[in-house]
C-alpha cells in the first residue's frame, strides 16, 4: 500500500480500454492516470464515452479489453465479492442525478454505506449527520430525496460518497442538473472535501466552469482519451 504514497505511482490507471454496447462502439482504447489526491477533470462532447470510462473506472461495467489497475490490484481479475467491497470502501460516486435511495430518510441515506459495512446504527447516524453538517443540509436529515432542492439531492449523494472515506470520488457530471449558483456549492463542497480527506476526484462533465474546478484536464473524443496530459 505504500506505492499510494509515491507520487509518480498512479493510484487508478486505465489502460487501452475497449467498450462496445451490443454494436455501439463506446470506448475504443482509452487509457487514463488518476494520481492520488488529484482533482482530474475528463471532459468531452455527450457521446464521447465519458460515463463509460467513469464506470469501467470504478468497477462498475466490465471494459472488453484493457485493464484498469487500482493500486497493485487489476479490478478485472478481482471476484464480485472483492470489487463490491472496493466499491463501499474506496471509491465514492456521485452522478448527475444523486441517485438517492427515495424511500429513506436523507440520514438513512448517508448512513447507509457505513451500516452495509457493517457498523453500528448509532455510529452511522452520526457520522452521516457529520457529513450533513459540513455540506450544509443537517437540517434536511429527516426529509426524504423527493422533498430536497437539486442542490440540496447533491450535497446529499456528495455526503454518502464521503462519508466511508474513500480514495477515490467518481463525480458523472454532479452539476448536469443544477443552476449555476448551486453547481457552484456542489463544487466547492466536492473539491474542500477532497482536499481535506486527500481523496482522489475524477470528475466528469462537459460543462467548463465545472471543469475549472479540476487541477488537471483531460479530453475524450471519439472513445480516446486525447493525449495533452498536462499536470497543473
Ligand atoms: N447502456 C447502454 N446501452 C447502449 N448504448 C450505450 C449505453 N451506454 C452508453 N451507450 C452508448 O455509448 C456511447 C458513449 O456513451 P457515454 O459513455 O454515456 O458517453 P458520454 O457520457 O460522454 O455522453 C454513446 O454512443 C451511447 O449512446
Ligand atoms: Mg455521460
Amino acid at each position: 500500500m505504500n506505492t499510494y504514497r509515491d507520487e509518480a505511482v498512479p493510484l487508478l490507471s486505465a489502460r487501452g480500454l475497449v467498450k462496445a454496447y451490443g454494436r455501439t462502439p463506446a470506448l475504443r482504447g482509452a487509457s487514463l492516470d488518476l494520481h492520488a489526491g488529484e482533482i482530474l477533470a475528463v471532459t468531452g462532447p455527450s457521446g464521447s464515452s465519458k460515463s463509460t470510462l467513469l464506470h469501467c473506472l470504478a468497477g462498475i461495467v466490465r471494459p472488453d479489453e484493457g485493464t484498469v489497475s487500482y493500486g497493485d490490484e487489476t479490478l478485472s481479475g478481482l471476484p464480485e465479492a472483492r470489487l463490491g467491497e472496493l466499491r463501499r470502501t474506496d471509491f465514492g460516486v456521485v452522478f448527475q442525478f444523486g441517485q438517492l435511495i427515495p424511500e429513506l430518510t436523507v440520514r438513512d441515506n448517508v448512513a447507509l454505506p457505513l451500516l452495509l459495512g457493517g457498523l453500528g446504527r448509532a455510529q452511522a447516524g452520526a457520522r452521516a449527520d457529520e457529513w450533513l453538517e459540513r455540506f450544509g443540509v443537517r437540517g434536511q436529515r429527516e426529509l426524504r430525496p423527493g422533498e430536497l432542492s437539486g442542490g440540496q439531492a447533491q450535497r446529499v449523494a456528495l455526503a454518502r460518497a464521503l462519508v466511508t472515506g474513500p480514495r477515490v470520488v467518481f463525480a458523472d457530471e454532479p452539476t448536469g442538473a443544477l443552476d449555476s449558483l448551486s453547481g457552484e456549492q456542489v463544487m466547492t463542497a466536492l473539491v474542500g472535501a477532497a482536499r481535506e480527506t486527500g481523496a482522489a476526484v475524477l470528475l466528469v462533465t462537459h460543462d467548463a466552469q465545472t471543469a475549472a474546478y479540476a487541477g488537471r484536464e483531460v479530453r475524450m473524443a471519439d472513445g480516446t482519451v486525447e493525449p495533452a496530459e498536462v499536470t497543473a
